[in-house]
């Protein structure tokens, strides 16, 4: 006897908005409208290459995608909106980006020419190496972050749509710390009246989409999610929202060699990363103060894997050091390489080097696919505020307050699949059937 997970009832529409219409952005759109003509699989995506069963370790062979099984939207009925502080459409900004070969571009030309930015919400002073002039004109933060919550209700009512998801893939930001303004919902509404420096664009996307019920997942590594203000309104607003950082290279192995290392008890005195990349968010990384938010996010995932209070002798004394050098001739195509110094039986050195020749937005592409998917399906469950359980997409995921954050990326696809099953036994009829 086996358990076969029934499609439950999908949404008619679901309305996909994207702050920043880069490389990320456009090669998710791309992938999304290649996957709808068949003319390319959705490779790297749980939701549609996973089964409930095989997610969980079971081999699921026959038994329908989480997709089908949870009823998520269907790709053919996504809708795609953008902001971007360039004019370009999605063609353009696609071929700027240089992700994606000449006969897809040719292939997908007339859909992504459609795609045309809305104005941005642009502060200048949070990501200096662009300079963009398809940007909103304004008075105060406040102004910025109302014209974007108009933004939100004409595309879903031009959509007809009331399901609609932000994905935050901006450029990186400059290093933000909270400050007051970032307290209490009250406190940030006051703040961006008063147009308080420690509040940056990302957090009015954020703002605007919380006040209008869309929920949120940062692709980035600015600062949103871990602001109390956001959550407390997130909460009180039932929106679910997820950050951030996407774990796609360097981090999503780094994520999954770590416990491989922990499991054997050997221990790790030395971990070094560097990169290249010559995208415009590596030049936005170029930056150094834009680089403090990468490295942030890049530096902590070892935390909580490497002990140190559990394993005193393996992981208390480790230098774990990453860089990222702006290299234009790369593009898209960054190149990590990793340098790990670790030890085993009577404390005997070795090394391990690992050189990963990635296409960053290859791989972010079916993340950004997956949460776009899910969030909307949490909420439409009634869930609301952080979703630790989405830690798998995530370099420096979001925990409740009372947590700390799972860097683990074995761990983390446990608590995926335990959702992921826990909802399927909610929401989709579930019946037995003999074979
Ligand atoms: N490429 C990846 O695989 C990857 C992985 C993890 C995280 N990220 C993060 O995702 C984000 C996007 O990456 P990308 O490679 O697409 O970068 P990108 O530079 O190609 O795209 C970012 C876009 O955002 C636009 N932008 C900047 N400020 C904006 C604003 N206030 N409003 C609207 N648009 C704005 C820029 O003009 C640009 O077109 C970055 O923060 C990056 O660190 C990317």
């Amino acid at each position: 006897m086996v358990l076969v997970h029934r499609v439950a009832t999908a949404p008619d529409k679901l309305l996909v908005f994207t702050c920043g219409l880069g490389s990320v952005a456009t090669t998710f759109i791309a992938g999304v409208e290649a996957v709808r003509r068949g003319i390319g699989l959705p490779i790297g995506s749980i939701t549609q290459m996973h089964s409930i069963c095989s997610i969980e370790g079971g081999i699921g062979q026959g038994e329908p995608s989480i997709a089908e099984s949870l009823g998520l939207c269907p790709l053919n009925s996504i809708e795609f909106a953008a902001w971007d502080i360039f004019s370009q459409n999605a063609l353009q900004a696609a071929q700027h980006a240089n992700v994606l070969c000449r006969d897809h571009m040719d292939k997908l030309s007339d859909f992504l020419s459609t795609i045309k930015p809305m104005q941005a919400a642009f502060l200048p002073e949070y990501v200096s190496k662009l300079a963009g002039n398809h940007t909103k004109p304004f008075q105060n933060r406040y102004e910025l972050a109302e014209a974007l919550r108009r933004d939100i209700r004409e595309r879903m009512a031009e959509a007809s749509t009331d399901q609609a998801v932000l994905i935050l893939c901006g450029s990186t930001e400059i290093h933000l710390k909270q400050c007051a303004c970032h307290r209490s919902p009250d406190a940030f509404l006051e703040g961006m009246k008063s147009d308080d420096p420690g509040i940056s664009p990302s957090q009015l996307y954020a703002w605007a989409a919380i006040m209008e019920g869309v929920p949120i997942a940062n692709a980035t590594p600015n600062l949103m999610g871990e602001v109390a203000a956001l959550c407390q309104l997130a909460h009180n607003r039932g929106v679910p929202i997820a950050g951030k950082d996407l774990k796609t290279g360097q981090t999503f192995i780094k994520t999954a060699l770590a416990p491989a290392f922990q499991a054997r008890s050997l221990g790790v005195s030395g971990w070094f990363s560097t990169n290249i990349l010559g995208n415009r968010d590596g030049l936005a990384l170029d930056d150094e103060r834009s680089f403090k938010a990468k490295e942030a996010t890049k530096t902590e995932v070892l935390n909580g894997i490497l002990d140190p209070k559990t394993h005193p002798d393996l992981y208390s004394n480790i230098t774990h050091k990453v860089r990222i050098n702006y290299y234009p001739p790369r593009g898209d195509a960054k190149e990590g390489w990793d340098n790990i110094d670790l030890f085993g039986w009577l404390g005997y050195p070795m090394q391990m080097k690992i050189n990963f020749l990635c296409r960053d937005s290859i791989l972010a592409a079916p993340l950004i696919l997956d949460l776009a998917l899910l969030l909307p399906f949490a909420k439409r469950q009634g869930d609301r505020g952080i979703q630790p359980w989405l830690s798998f997409f995530f370099k420096s995921p979001h925990s409740l307050p009372e947590a700390s954050p799972i860097h683990d990326l074995f761990a983390q696809k446990v608590m995926l699949a335990h959702q992921l099953k826990t909802y399927a036994a909610n929401s989709a009829r579930t019946v037995s059937q003999w074979t």
